[in-house]
């Protein structure tokens, strides 16, 4: 019937992929494929996933970060790591052959932005057909729900706020205001909206905001080194940055909520922020909260914003986490960035004791 209103030009084809949303198996029962499980966030998620009583199989094309394994703790000798690309769609293959996940969460690609712009071939074949090839062997192995990692630097900038999962990404004079990573971020989100609606693909996307803690990486500005320089006794200056207004998500935040997002419910929404739900903070708020918080803090940071950031400026605005309290039941324990440092601080303190 349904081919038959097909060729009559009035509707989807009707395929089949065999890998429809069904019956989940209880939690403490699946394994989950992290892809990146290897860096800042996944060494997060690692921890939370395994808390929960799940197997983890990581795909990174490197072994466990210091700090990743730090937060991970004993179980990253046991962790099953498979060092490999997600650009290769054999090796993929071959990994959920072996491992036959039940749901996947996609954290793994490129960031660095030079590197992006410079090595554009490999921006495409890992952000976009990276996140292909994992769908494809989803499909082929009857995997039900991946949950992938999108950025807030999809957005061109701030139309309205809180900005929502309906807030453009596209505008007639701009596009995704981080350039090539925000942009492979977008295909990638599109492309899983083409998986989902012409092949009911399961799938969310989170889009996390300026995310933060142990093992973080520099591209959410001086907020590390003013932590860590100043946890280890060192200065941390900065001439330009301090009017950068960002809103800060801690990173055992980003775990929780993808945890609920692997069993949103399935008329859930597709696209969630990741976000403490709070007003946006400056740099000088972050590096006024850290010297109360350490004592004897060199810490000193101009007010203007550099040239390089006044584009990223533009697209911080306050998130609406709504749907995901509303539809998943997900609160930010660490609304008050305040704790959220707090926990840094005595993170990396452990971290450094640890690897003295
Ligand atoms: N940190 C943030 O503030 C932030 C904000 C928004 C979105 N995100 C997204 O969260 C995800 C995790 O980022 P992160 O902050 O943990 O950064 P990260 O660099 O620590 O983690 C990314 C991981 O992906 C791995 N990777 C790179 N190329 C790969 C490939 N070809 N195949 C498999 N793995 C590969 C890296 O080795 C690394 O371990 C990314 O998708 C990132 O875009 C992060």
């Amino acid at each position: 019937m349904g081919e038959r209103r097909y060729d009559q030009g009035m509707a989807r084809p009707d395929i089949d992929i065999g890998a429809a949303s069904g019956e989940r198996k209880p939690v403490a029962a699946r394994t989950t494929l992290v892809t990146g499980g290897a860096g800042f966030i996944g060494g997060h998620l690692v921890r939370a996933l395994l808390d929960t009583g799940r197997n983890v199989v990581v795909l990174d094309v490197r072994g466990f970060a210091p700090e990743s394994r730090f937060v991970v703790g004993d179980d990253a000798e046991s962790v099953p790591l498979e060092i490999a690309s997600i650009a290769d769609q054999a090796r993929v293959l071959a990994i959920f052959r072996v491992h036959r996940p039940d749901e996947v969460v996609h954290a793994g690609m490129i960031l660095d932005p030079a590197y992006l712009a410079t090595n554009r071939s490999t921006a495409f074949q890992v952000n976009v057909g990276g996140v292909l090839n994992l769908v494809e062997a989803m499909i082929a192995f009857g995997v039900p729900r991946l949950i992938n990692f999108s950025s807030i630097g999809v957005l061109p900038r701030v139309l309205y706020q809180p900005i929502d999962g309906n807030h453009p990404i596209l505008l007639s004079d701009a596009g995704p205001g981080t350039d090539f990573y925000g942009s492979t971020k977008a295909a990638a989100e599109t492309m899983l909206f083409a998986y989902n609606q012409a092949l009911g693909f399961d799938f969310r996307t989170i889009r996390p905001s300026a995310v933060y803690g142990l093992g973080m990486n520099q591209y959410v500005g001086p907020i590390k080194a003013m932590v860590e320089n100043t946890v280890r006794g060192e200065p941390a200056h900065f001439e330009f940055g301090g009017k950068h207004p960002r809103p800060y998500t801690h990173v055992r935040d980003i775990a929780a909520l993808v945890l609920a997002m692997l069993d949103a419910p399935d008329d859930a929404d597709r696209i969630f922020y990741g976000s403490n739900g709070e007003p946006l903070v400056t740099t000088t708020e972050v590096g006024q909260i850290v010297r109360e918080l350490v004592s004897g803090a060199d810490i000193e940071i101009g007010a203007e914003l550099s040239e390089a950031e006044k584009p990223v400026v533009a697209l911080r605005g306050e998130l609406s986490i709504e749907n995901a309290r509303a539809q998943l039941g997900w609160e930010p324990g660490y609304a008050s960035i305040r704790e959220g440092i707090a926990q840094y601080v005595e993170q990396y303190r452990a971290f450094v004791g640890a690897t003295l």
